[in-house]
């Protein structure tokens, strides 16, 4: 039996997680759970799954969970807590699903571990890539792409990079691919959310409509795959069914195509180096012609192009873009700040925060809060 934390388990990575287990009863046991503040479908999943552990990282939560629960599971509070599931020795299997920055101390602590990690949470690279790399390189830990396009690319480089010549990143180009720039400005939250291929969480649909989600992908697959900026290619592909290319000195383009469906990567990221059954259908190629391609449009996806800048700027310039870009994306969210706001309150932060290499966790957290403050006071301007 494997033994999987399930960091983030009431999101939607962490749901298509626990129905790829759902297959597989002989071969995953939900070992710990973790939500946020969702204490009642957490209660739920424990009462289903039985974990030895279920986390909530807010305390009121975790109270009302404990108050409920009438079975053996240990329920335990706040962020330190996630660590502890996530290093915990009977952990075989970590999937890291929290979103935002919130996420990116658990990963790390299971990366120094050593176990395998299954990323879904890209912000822990983005805020800390140099340290969450070395931290997995320095205790042997396993690090499983879960996200569509880096495990795309990591299926694709399975023959080794020998002649790699660059990766190219699939983007759908979300809602608003053919809108123009002009009819962007009253777009609503849920015109944003509303995604024409991927049902995923409100804050990476909000990123899928501004792209700073293939920004920040951008991002995770310069750390993943160890590639500078230039070698890191975009193409729209508003099909979702090429996941991202791989091309090489000899004129071949490796490809992984799939219906887009989550559990395909999740199950692989599961089973890898095997293939197990994910419950996602076989790809019907006749029922998805044309496959169209464009070239990305920078201008009007500016959180594209800032993701770039904070790529090429290295340091904490990427971290940096991460938490204005959160506190953006919670503002649009609650409707204090419109849609195009969201570019310009990154671009400020970025020109108004001092650059630096940060060199370990602590540097790296005092950054992302300074961003954030920085990011609050101008989102109030625009409010
Ligand atoms: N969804 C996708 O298809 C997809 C694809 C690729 C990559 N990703 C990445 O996967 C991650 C998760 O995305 P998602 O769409 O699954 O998000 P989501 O549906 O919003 O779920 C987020 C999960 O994180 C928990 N959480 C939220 N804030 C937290 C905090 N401060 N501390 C601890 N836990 C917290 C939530 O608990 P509560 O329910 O209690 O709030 C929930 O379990 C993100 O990094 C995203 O970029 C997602």
């Amino acid at each position: 039996m494997i033994n999987l934390t399930l960091l983030g388990a009431t999101g939607s990575i962490g749901q298509s997680t626990l129905s790829v287990v759902d297959l597989h009863p002989q071969t995953f046991n939900v070992f710990a759970l973790s939500a946020n503040t969702n204490w009642q479908q957490m209660l739920s999943l424990c009462e289903q799954y039985q974990p030895s552990f279920a986390v909530m990282t807010d305390e009121a939560a975790a109270e009302q969970l404990s108050q409920q629960l009438q079975n053996d599971t240990t329920v335990l509070s706040g962020a330190k807590a996630l660590e502890t599931i996530a290093s915990h020795a009977d952990t075989d299997q970590v999937m890291a699903a929290i979103v935002g920055a919130a996420g990116m101390a658990s990963s790390l602590a299971a990366a120094k571990a050593g176990k395998r990690i299954m990323l879904a949470n890209k912000e822990s690279l983005v805020l800390a890539g140099d340290i969450f790399m070395q931290a997995v390189k320095d205790n042997n830990a396993e690090l499983i792409p879960v996200d569509s396009e880096h495990s795309a690319i990591f299926q694709c480089l399975q023959g080794g990079t020998s002649g790699l010549n660059k990766i190219q990143l699939t983007a759908s180009g979300g809602p608003f691919l053919h809108t123009p720039l002009s009819e962007l400005t009253n777009i609503t939250p849920d015109q944003a959310c509303a995604h024409p291929n991927w049902s995923m969480g409100r804050k990476i649909s909000v990123d899928s409509a501004t792209m700073m989600n293939k920004g920040l992908e951008v991002i995770e697959a310069h750390y993943l795959f160890n590639l500078p900026a230039e070698k890191i290619d975009l193409v729209m592909h508003p099909q979702s069914i090429i996941h991202s290319s791989v091309y090489f000195d000899d004129g071949s383009t490796l490809s992984q195509m799939g219906n887009p469906d989550m559990r395909t990567v999740i199950s692989y990221a599961m089973s890898y180096p095997q293939r197990i059954a994910s419950g996602v259908e076989a790809l019907d190629l006749t029922q998805n012609s044309p496959l169209e391609f464009y070239a990305p449009d920078f201008n009007k996806f500016s959180c594209l192009r800032l993701a770039f800048e904070a790529l090429k700027q290295g340091g904490s310039a990427m971290g940096t873009i991460n938490a204005a870009n959160e506190v953006a994306v919670a503002s649009f969210l609650d409707e204090k700040i419109k849609f195009l706001d969201i570019a310009k309150i990154i671009e400020k932060t970025l020109e108004d925060s001092s650059h630096f290499y940060p060199t370990c966790l602590s540097e790296v957290i005092e950054n992302d809060q300074t961003a954030r403050l920085i990011a609050s006071k101008l989102t109030q301007s625009y409010v």
